[in-house]
């Protein structure tokens, strides 16, 4: 059986990179498409997600790094740098270390979760909390990056969107075909602009007949996109996407012109929603980020642009445990505290209620 060998060694002839460039993996990609049937049900069309959370550090920023990093390490880098809402540091932490190159992370004080934070120390980064939105320290990063002997490993870097790509060649792949719609949340929009390079690579090169309408969703409260000018102070619920002023606005806007989708925005409490939907009906624990997009989509259905029996994919980004508190608030606020019981069967079988109480 073919082991999976990471995204750079499974697409290298479709990727920027030479063919004795020496990967720095930690096996991302080939993360599972799950037929969701319920989500299928709910939208009159047949519905994948593809479970980005898979990757080795729990997010799809693994694709790009494992690129970005790569080409770093052959071009002799030292060091590296990001701004992030949390998974990119991650990334770049862990891929770093791989290489054995050290890694400076700037993050907005107080807004990453704690599961992504804990994963950049744990990977040896150098954390600067920034009082500051993630916009203000993608600014400081730039900045450092011009003036410092630093490698800037954001999604401006096209070693990032190069290797985010390869999840479209991987949906095409596993359905034999394009999906008719992709979803997938936008906060800085590297990873539509990735996905919108990837699908319409795969049909230049006869691999693909068509390419999906891109539908693509902010949070309301960091909704630039949509209403159309920055948003100074951004905030939702979903810190992954909490972002003002997104670095690859006008590639977003061509994925979406380009292939006839959509830039819409869902609210907090949509996000939610389908977090729980998600969780409770498919077996998928995604951050709230990662909901978004599975919100768009019931939004989008609700306002008949989901044709019936279309073929639809959906990315979830990354995974529940990045930020698990919000699995432990009930939706209607009530107690989620599980039942205590003594050692005992008969207290068990009743707190079960498979015995009267
Ligand atoms: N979902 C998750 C879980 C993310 O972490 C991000 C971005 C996105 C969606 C949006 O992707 O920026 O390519 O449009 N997180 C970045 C970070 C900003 O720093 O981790 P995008």
């Amino acid at each position: 059986r073919h082991q999976w060998a990471g995204v750079v060694e499974e697409y290298r002839e479709l990727l920027d990179v030479g063919p004795d460039t020496p990967a720095v993996t930690l096996g991302e990609g080939g993360t599972p498409l799950i037929r969701a049937e319920g989500l299928s049900a709910r939208v009159g069309a047949e519905v994948h997600v593809k479970y980005e959370g898979m990757n080795p550090t729990a997010s799809f920023k693994d694709r790009g790094m494992t690129m970005a990093i790569t080409k770093a390490k052959a071009a002799g880098a030292k060091a590296v740098i990001c701004a992030s809402t949390g998974n990119t540091s991650a990334s770049a932490a862990a891929y770093a270390t791989k290489a054995g190159i050290t890694s400076a992370v700037l993050v907005p004080a107080g807004k990453i979760a704690m599961g992504k934070m804990s994963q950049a120390v744990a990977h040896g980064a150098t954390l600067l909390e920034v009082d500051g939105n993630f916009d203000d320290c993608l600014t400081l990063c730039r900045k450092l990056s011009e003036a410092y002997p630093v490698h800037l490993v954001n999604s401006v870097n096209p070693d990032r969107i190069e290797g985010q790509k390869t999840a479209a060649f991987e949906i095409v792949d596993a359905l034999g075909a394009a999906p008719d719609i992709h979803v997938l949340p936008v906060g800085n929009a590297g990873n539509i602009t990735a996905y919108w390079k990837g699908f319409r690579e795969y049909r230049e090169l006869g691999l693909a007949g068509s390419v999906p309408k891109m539908f693509g969703f902010q949070a309301a409260g960091a909704a630039p996109i949509v209403l159309g000018h920055p948003v100074d102070e951004p905030e939702t619920v979903a810190t992954a996407i909490r972002i003002g002023n997104p670095a690859s606005w006008e590639q977003a806007e061509a994925a979406r012109d380009e292939s006839g989708g959509l830039i819409d925005s869902v609210t907090d409490a949509e996000i939610l929603a389908a977090h729980r939907l998600l969780s409770s009906t498919e077996g998928i624990f995604v951050e709230p980020g990662s909901a978004a997009s599975v919100a768009g989509l019931l939004k989008a259905a609700e306002a008949g642009l989901v044709p019936a029996g279309s073929l639809v994919t959906v990315t979830v980004t990354g995974h529940g445990l990045k930020d698990p508190q919000w699995a432990l608030k009930s939706a209607d606020g009530g107690d989620t505290t599980p039942v205590r019981v003594p050692v005992d069967a008969v207290s068990a079988a009743r707190a079960l209620g498979l015995e009267d109480a």
